[in-house]
């Protein structure tokens, strides 16, 4: 390499190491060395992730994928296969969808379509962090109204920071880490004003009141963001998907790599949506385990827990933040730790885990914090 290459190389990768990115908390091995644990004592519930799915369901459908699916083969028809079925599952036509690694990769995949250079890309704050990234990867600009209180939203706001230059608007819905959805006029109105792209990302809709996948039909400029990984269990898979009109929805399908997702993930994701019913029980399951939850948290002397239409809970503390997530930790209890939120001082957030789960939080929080 001659001398200028390797400084263009150097203060190139300088640059891309000063890009902010997702960086995820240490693995269930790492920390049960750090608190001298088993593995198996850990509690993870941190990431949202969804456990009232069966393991055994998915091995099932997986040894199915297995003998179906002849792995040296390129992908056939299976992304056209998965995106009839999800289009049949939100009553869409299959043009209407497209599917990707994860919807925080369908997301990232949109930024870089419809952000450029220079541009600005508005939300709300507090929201889910990768939207974020994903702009500053773009070197756009990153403008994030706060939430009043109650975490509404607050629009008048929200429509001041709309200029020519603003070309994205993401909307968490229902919202992480507060775990409420917005009101429904408030979010159409800000979708009828908006004048670019709106992204709602519905990452956790199969536990929402409302979706507004119904409204891509009124609004050319509405995409609407789902995943595999809440609901459907399948965080490991890496499976979203982008809703929007045909139009639009070709848009985001157009990507440069061939056959981007493999036919593991396109399968199994299809198969799970054959047996929805699954999916179904376990939602009605986890919203009655989330509100005895967050009645139970709310019973212990020093903790607000907040109402919920996600599979997790936020929860402001009396005692400092980083003391009950370390406490918790030497218990072997992984929480995510948020901090200061609007006017809460000591946010926490818990997923609704099974119940012996929940209850093991519950007892220790008492224990800590309680009387
Ligand atoms: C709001 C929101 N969107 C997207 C994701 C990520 O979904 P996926 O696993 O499909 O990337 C999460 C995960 O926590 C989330 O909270």
């Amino acid at each position: 390499m001659n001398i200028e290459c390797k400084k263009w190389l150097e203060q190139k990768l300088a640059k891309i190491d000063a890009l902010e990115s997702y960086v995820p908390e240490k693995t269930i091995e790492k920390l049960a060395k750090q608190y001298e644990l088993s593995p198996a004592d850990i509690v993870k519930l941190n990431f949202n992730e969804n456990l009232y799915i069966p393991r055994e369901k998915l091995v099932a459908l997986l040894k199915e994928v297995a003998d179906e699916c002849d792995l040296r083969l390129y992908p056939q028809e299976e992304e056209e296969k998965l995106r009839e079925a999800i289009g049949e599952y939100l009553r869409l036509p299959q043009a209407s969808v497209a599917v990707g690694n994860s919807s925080d990769e369908v997301m990232d995949r949109i930024t870089r379509l419809f952000l450029e250079r220079g541009d600005r890309a508005v939300t709300f704050a507090p929201t889910f962090s990768v939207f974020r990234y994903c702009v500053k990867y773009q070197g756009a600009e990153y403008v994030a109204v706060p939430l009043r209180g109650g975490f509404s939203l607050d629009v008048e706001t929200m429509r001041a920071a709309f200029t020519p230059e603003t070309k994205l608007l993401y909307l968490c819905s229902p919202n992480n880490p507060t775990g409420n959805q917005f009101e429904q006029d408030a979010v159409e109105a800000l979708i009828e004003e908006f004048p670019g792209i709106v992204m709602v990302d519905e990452a956790y809709g199969e536990y929402a009141d409302y979706s507004v996948v119904p409204l891509i039909d009124k609004y050319e400029n509405l995409v609407v963001l789902r995943t595999f990984s809440k609901a459907f269990g399948l965080a490991g898979l890496r499976l979203g998907y982008a809703l929007a009109n045909p139009l639009l929805a070709n848009a985001v399908n157009k990507i440069p790599a061939p056959y981007a997702i493999n036919v593991v993930s396109l399968t199994m994701g299809r198969k799970l949506l054959e047996n929805a019913g699954v999916v179904r029980e376990a939602v009605a399951a986890l919203k009655t385990e989330r509100e005895k939850l967050i009645n139970e948290l709310n019973a212990i002397r020093g903790v607000e827990a907040f109402d919920s239409r996600t599979n997790f809970v936020l929860f402001n503390t009396a005692k400092p933040y980083e003391d009950v997530y370390v406490n918790m930790l030497k218990r072997g209890l992984i929480l995510k730790k948020l901090g200061k939120l609007l006017m809460y001082e000591n946010c926490l957030r818990t997923t609704v885990g099974l119940p012996g789960m929940n209850g093991k939080l519950l007892k220790a929080l008492r224990e800590y914090l309680g009387d």
